[in-house]
């Protein structure tokens, strides 16, 4: 039975990265709406999967920020590290998230649960434009911002577009458009509709999903059937090398059209 089970899974994997036309996708049975172990399933999902996708060696590895990211995080050990050098950065700054689950946090935990080293990547959240083209210059923004784009794995998260927006402190006017603009999903700071065509733009400084094309490995982490329809959107705009760990829930809602 369990071998049975484990068939129908691995064939629910393969017709879901068939559906959102990437290289891989890992489902862990349950939904993480309703039970947070699931999360925690995920979070080991998405270890395995960096652990399987990473060489030894040097790497550097992009992260974003989030709960879902908070899960990975906690699911990091040393043995991970064992045979790497590994440096984490923030993929992207400024996204007017609350400090605990800001990407620069996400990185120094997994540094230190890894025994690797982290770089932090300070911007602040509501920054006249020519101020971020002056930050972007700044000597060591600019550096860290060089290893993002170099790094061997962007690791991130996709949410649903309003409850980002309302979680970023977005004001009325910006909820108006987002909903004119029919956004349905949320990753990198980017709002997409659900042809996956980014129609707003919150933060300006770090990788764009229009970069990840160029990183060797990328792996989205996102469940929950709540979040469906968001991840569905989102996947439209990734390079097709994307990994996706996600939950049965999620999943289900997808292939079966919600
Ligand atoms: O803020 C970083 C981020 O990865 C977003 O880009 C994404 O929409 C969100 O977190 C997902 O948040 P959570 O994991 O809390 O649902």
């Amino acid at each position: 039975r369990m071998m049975g089970q484990h068939v129908r899974s691995k064939d629910q994997e393969t017709r879901l990265a068939h559906t959102l036309k990437i290289s891989h996708c890992i489902i862990v049975p349950g939904n993480s709406d309703e039970d947070t172990r699931i999360l925690e399933d995920m979070g080991h999902a998405a270890i395995k999967a960096l652990d399987f996708l990473l060489p030894v060696g040097k790497n550097v590895v992009a992260v974003m920020g989030g709960t879902t990211m908070v899960e990975v995080a906690h699911a990091m050990d040393e043995k991970f590290g064992e045979n790497r050098q590994l440096l984490f950065v923030p993929a992207r700054g400024g996204l007017g998230e609350s400090v605990d689950i800001q990407a620069n946090v996400i990185a120094e935990t997994m540094a230190r649960k890894s025994g690797g080293k982290s770089r932090a990547l300070y911007v602040p959240d509501h920054v006249r434009s020519d101020t971020y083209s002056l930050l972007s210059e700044e000597p060591e923004i600019k550096e860290t911002l060089q290893l993002v784009e170099n790094a061997s794995l962007v690791l991130y998260s996709i949410g649903s577009a309003f409850e980002m927006a309302e979680r970023r402190g977005m004001n009325d006017a910006k909820l108006r458009l987002l909903k004119e603009k029919n956004a349905i999903a949320e990753a990198f700071g980017e709002f997409v509709n659900p042809k996956g065509e980014i129609v707003y733009k919150l933060s300006r400084i770090g990788l764009q999903s229009s970069q990840m094309g160029r990183i060797p490995h990328v792996v989205a982490v996102a469940g929950g059937r709540r979040k469906a329809k968001a991840i569905e959107a989102y996947v439209k705009t990734v390079p097709p090398h994307t990994w996706l760990v996600t939950d049965e829930a999620a999943a289900n809602e997808i292939l079966n059209g919600g």
